[in-house]
């Protein structure tokens, strides 16, 4: 590493808290699919900011969104109307299909609003006696930072030393319709909280037919189905939402990440007049949520979505890197697996050079190679490059990883 790169390190490591453990690389500059760091060496981004990139680093016409908006007006509050937020409403529920959003910045603050939504729903229409409302989440979950995320997480790093936590959740196992329907059978479970794939639990794919079973199960036990598709979501896996996959709607869907193209935090909560509605003037919101540079960001991170095909894209591309990644010959690497664009390898400890090696030493190598990707865990390499991506570029950035795997011999 050089010494600017060491520099900017030493600031974050002198003034930031310690929060979190990047890869010793310091990037300042992306396009498309690629990024820069501070020596000019150019690297495929295989992550993608966890997903917030699908369109690709600073696509032109989210930019040009941005930049237009910015200079008109750029926040008024929900204390004032706006001449942007109705337009984005409007595209956003006919892009989903829904009858109503409710606006918010982060993923987080995604999934808190969809749950203040589904216990309202809870008292207001379902008639769960006050404060007895309970929300299902899985084992595995990751849906953000906030008390309320790490109180329904069952990995410790997340939830270990900031007690106490919020009460009302039930965890059940992933995958698993019979824990499911048991934990339905309660007249006070209002909603399942769930992911399509559990992205930071290592992409984790469930059996095909599990989310059709949740869902209709939901529906059987009057319990609302809400699908946390801040990662899944915005063609990811290949089709516009995950849930499309098995050809669910969710009553409640989270959207965060692309909703902005990885321009800056937009999320949104989708539903249809008969939750919806159950919150009133005064009981949610957020200072940002909703303001005119968000709505232009996303109506046009949304637009390039469909005018690049994006969805079809990721699918295509997808099955390439499933087969390329699965056809190297490595005792190494344990499964490939994933859909669309949201892909990962579980990778076995090994030795090389007398070393124990790790997820972590692959990635490490893998940026001296050109490639940046994170583990997720000590053993899950995730692999979420732009959805821009092309078959050249996909298959160079294979051989990559490739070499990479190929020289732990
Ligand atoms: C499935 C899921 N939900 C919610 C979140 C939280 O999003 P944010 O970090 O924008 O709050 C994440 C973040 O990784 C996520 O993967």
């Amino acid at each position: 590493m050089t010494k600017s790169q060491e520099y900017h390190i030493s600031l974050e490591d002198k003034y930031g808290a310690h929060n979190y453990h990047p890869l010793p690389v310091v990037l300042e500059r992306g396009e498309g699919i690629h990024v820069w760091d501070t020596d000019g060496k150019k690297y495929y981004d295989f992550l993608s900011a966890y997903s917030a990139v699908n369109q690709g680093h600073c696509h032109p016409s989210i930019i040009k969104a941005l930049q237009e908006q910015s200079e008109i007006l750029t926040l008024t509050s929900r204390a004032f109307h706006n001449n942007v937020l109705g337009e984005y409403e409007k595209f956003i529920t006919e892009y989903f299909g829904y009858d109503k959003v409710l606006p918010m910045n982060t993923g987080v603050e995604g999934g808190e609003t969809a749950i203040k939504l589904c216990r309202k729903w809870a008292y207001e229409v379902k008639k769960v006696p006050e404060n007895q409302a309970k929300i299902i989440f899985a084992n595995g979950n990751f849906w953000g930072r906030t008390i309320a995320a790490v109180s329904s997480s069952t990995d410790p790093d997340s939830y270990k030393g900031f007690g106490p936590y919020v009460p009302g959740f039930e965890l059940i196992p992933y995958n698993n319709t019979e824990a499911l329907e048991e934990a339905l059978k309660d007249s006070n479970v209002a909603g399942f909280m769930v992911e399509p794939i559990q992205g930071e639990a290592g992409v984790v794919v469930p059996d095909d037919g599990y989310l059709k079973k949740a869902a209709e199960l939901c529906k059987k036990y009057n319990v609302l189905f809400i699908a946390d598709e801040v990662q899944t979501g915005i063609a990811r896996t290949g089709r516009l939402t995950c849930c499309e996959h098995e050809n669910i709607k969710p009553d409640i869907l989270i959207l965060g990440k692309a909703l902005s193209g990885g321009v800056f935090p937009v999320s949104a909560v989708l539903a249809n007049d008969d939750i919806m509605l159950c919150i009133k003037p005064g009981e949610h919101g957020s200072t940002f949520g909703g303001n005119p540079l968000a709505c232009k960001v996303a109506i046009a991170a949304l637009q390039v979505v469909k005018d690049e095909e994006l969805a079809q894209n990721a699918e295509t591309m997808g099955q390439i890197f499933r087969q390329r990644i699965g056809n190297i010959k490595s005792p190494i690497i344990e499964v490939c697996r994933g859909k669309g664009l949201l892909n990962a390898i579980v990778i076995k400890p090994f030795q090389h050079n007398n070393q124990t090696k790790t997820a972590m030493d692959v990635c490490l190598d893998l940026k001296e190679n050109g490639l940046l990707a994170k583990p997720t865990h000590d053993h899950i390499i995730r692999f979420a490059p732009p959805l821009i991506i092309n078959e050249d570029e996909l298959n160079y950035a294979c051989d990559i990883i490739e070499k990479t795997i190929l020289s732990y011999r």
